[in-house]
């Protein structure tokens, strides 16, 4: 990869050399260049530069996105931004269009990932058969183990309980969208991390598309066991396995208040 300084652009300030994570990057005798060691594409050289004299083929900054008028939210605003969210569990039957879902996860994919490894991918069930289909493996995964751990003994109850009171699905809450995320097998407990990482951006971004969403767990769960019946259902790849699921729809009611949590447990050392 070719890392490209323009030295009459450059003020030698030193930026792209502190942020870059592997300290790759030393300093010249004109301007910064390539020393010794990898690169993990985070794109922090090229983003960091006050002066544009920086470019690198591996992170283009043609692709980067101009911050320079971005204003960051106030303390308040973004302290709202995240309480406001809530997971949604019942939706209208209007579906969700491609390109809402796309916008959404494209989102999704810049969350930050443990050495930028990223390597999430999704897919996305929008044909009701097929969630049925999977809810129906999810409930029947769910009912066996429910047989060996007595956790799941509650869950598998409080389900079929609340099916038969509501008469609604438990699982899916009769979201017309469900999104798996998939990481790859080879070192799964990395990307079981990044696939949440991912699907909470895709949550917290979803409310701006006017969209709720929902984590399934027991989908997940029963996925990241490789349960045979989900994994041939929706054809996963064999060097993929299912990380985290949520449901996306548009919400029918509105949450007028954002509700408290534990008391903050903290300790400093001074
Ligand atoms: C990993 C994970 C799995 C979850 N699984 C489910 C689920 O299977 N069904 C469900 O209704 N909610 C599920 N939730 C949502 C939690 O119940 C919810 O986040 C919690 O009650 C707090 O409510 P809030 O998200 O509205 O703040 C899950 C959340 C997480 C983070």
């Amino acid at each position: 990869m070719e890392f490209m300084v323009d030295s009459e652009r450059c003020v030698r300030c030193g930026a792209c050399i502190q942020e870059c994570p592997t300290g790759l990057l030393i300093m010249g005798d004109e301007s910064p260049k390539k020393g010794r060691g990898g690169c993990i594409l985070c794109g922090h050289c090229v983003a960091v530069c006050p002066t544009e004299a920086i470019d690198y083929d591996g992170t283009p900054r043609a692709q980067q996105v101009d911050l320079r008028d971005y204003k960051t939210l106030s303390a308040e605003e973004a302290e709202l931004f995240l309480r406001s969210r809530r997971s949604v569990r019942q939706f209208s039957k209007k579906q969700v269009s491609k390109e809402e879902i796309t916008r959404l996860l494209n989102v999704a994919r810049m969350a930050p990932t443990s050495t930028n490894t990223q390597g999430v991918s999704y897919m996305v069930i929008q044909n009701p058969e097929t969630i049925a289909k999977i809810r129906q493996h999810v409930t029947t995964w769910m009912e066996s183990m429910s047989k060996l751990y007595a956790q799941m003994r509650i869950y598998y109850r409080t389900i079929t309980l609340y099916e038969k009171t509501h008469n609604r699905d438990p699982l899916f809450h009769e979201a017309p969208t469900l999104v798996f995320a998939l990481a790859p097998k080879r070192n799964f407990e990395r990307g079981l991390e990044s696939s949440h990482f991912c699907l909470s951006y895709a949550e917290l971004f979803a409310p701006s598309l006017g969209l709720g969403t929902c984590w399934s767990g027991f989908a997940e769960y029963c996925g990241k066991v490789d349960y045979e019946p989900l994994v041939e259902l929706l054809q996963i790849p064999d060097d993929k396995r299912i990380g985290g699921a949520i449901v996306v729809g548009y919400p029918t009611h509105t949450f007028r208040r954002a509700p408290e949590r534990r008391p903050l447990e903290v300790t400093f050392d001074k």
